[in-house]
């Protein structure tokens, strides 16, 4: 192939791809290599422009490191989390939504038994967070494993803190037979996505701010039913219909009901004014498996 031009590019490449024996891949990259130089025409992109394309996605790279994740902010703030979370989460009404995942998960959290503090220390007001994990059908799911994590009141997890040994604001717990659970943490406060490396600069020249609603992240699993990752919202709280990451959820939207000093739910006094947040998570179950027929049956 030879003489290649404008009109007959895309069409060579595909073309070396004929082969290809994965068929998902061949789907995959076909689409990709047309769509990349669909947008190329489209714009009429410039060799200073695909440069500076260049140069912007080496940062990524660059930036990206054991604790941040410069592609994921990237894939967030364009959408294509949310794009992604939604075409993969279909749900039947009535099933808690999932929403993204974002970058600060981590595993090996630790274990809590219900109703411990999970802020472990972590600077906020305090919260004390409840409900119950139920099966679209209704029945508790007992024993149902949920991880939490949040940032602290500055805007900050805890993996974020050079120096930091321990976690804080992050943990493991079994709801109970009933599908209960209950823990102490902090208050969810508004913070920005990581926003001093090439996606915050992006960020700035679209014109676009960085910051997310206050929020509590949850992953929730159980044998027979599907992982739910989803957050919990504060209602009335700032960016709700401008969250820099497209993760809003109305229907994730909780009541953290503010309570002047005095008995907490776990009895003890607070001196200090404290938050409660009561939350139902409704997982859908995992689909059944096709019954054995004659032709199938092994
Ligand atoms: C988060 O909520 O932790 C988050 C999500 C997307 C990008 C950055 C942070
Ligand atoms: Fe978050």
């Amino acid at each position: 192939m030879r003489n290649l031009d404008e009109e007959t590019i895309t069409q060579a490449v595909l073309a070396r791809h004929a082969d290809m024996p994965n068929g998902r891949l061949k789907q995959i990259m076909t689409s990709l290599v047309q769509h990349l130089h669909a947008f190329a025409r489209e714009v009429q992109l410039t060799e200073e422009e695909w440069a500076a394309g260049i140069q912007f996605l080496t940062e990524v790279g660059h930036t990206c490191s054991g604790t941040r994740q410069e592609f994921i902010l990237l894939s967030d703030t364009l959408g294509l989390s949310t794009l992604v979370t939604a075409q993969n989460h279909k749900k039947p009404r009535g099933c808690t939504e999932s929403t993204v995942f974002g970058p600060f998960y981590v595993d090996g959290a630790p274990e809590y038994e219900l109703g411990a503090d999970v802020g472990n220390g972590m600077a906020g007001e305090p919260c004390y967070v409840s409900g119950r994990v139920r099966s679209i059908t209704g029945e508790a799911v007992p024993g149902a494993r949920l991880e939490v994590w949040q940032a602290d009141a500055e805007g900050f997890y805890d993996v974020q803190q050079a120096g930091l040994e321990e976690h804080r604001g992050r943990g493991a717990l079994r709801a109970d037979a009933d599908g209960g659970f209950h823990f102490k943490s902090i208050v969810a406060e508004c913070y920005p996505i990581p926003h001093d490396g090439p996606v915050g600069r992006m960020l700035d020249a679209l014109g676009r701010h960085p910051w997310r609603p206050a929020h509590l992240h949850f992953m929730i699993s159980a044998p027979g039913y599907q992982t739910l990752i989803t957050h919990v919202f504060r209602e009335g709280g700032e960016y709700l219909d401008s969250d820099a990451v497209f993760g809003v959820r109305s229907s994730l939207i909780g009541d953290w009901v503010r309570h002047d000093a005095g008995t907490a739910p776990d009895g003890t006094v607070s001196a200090t004014p404290f938050y409660t947040l009561d939350f139902d998570f409704i997982l859908n179950p995992t689909p059944a498996a096709p019954a054995a027929t004659p032709s199938n049956r092994r």
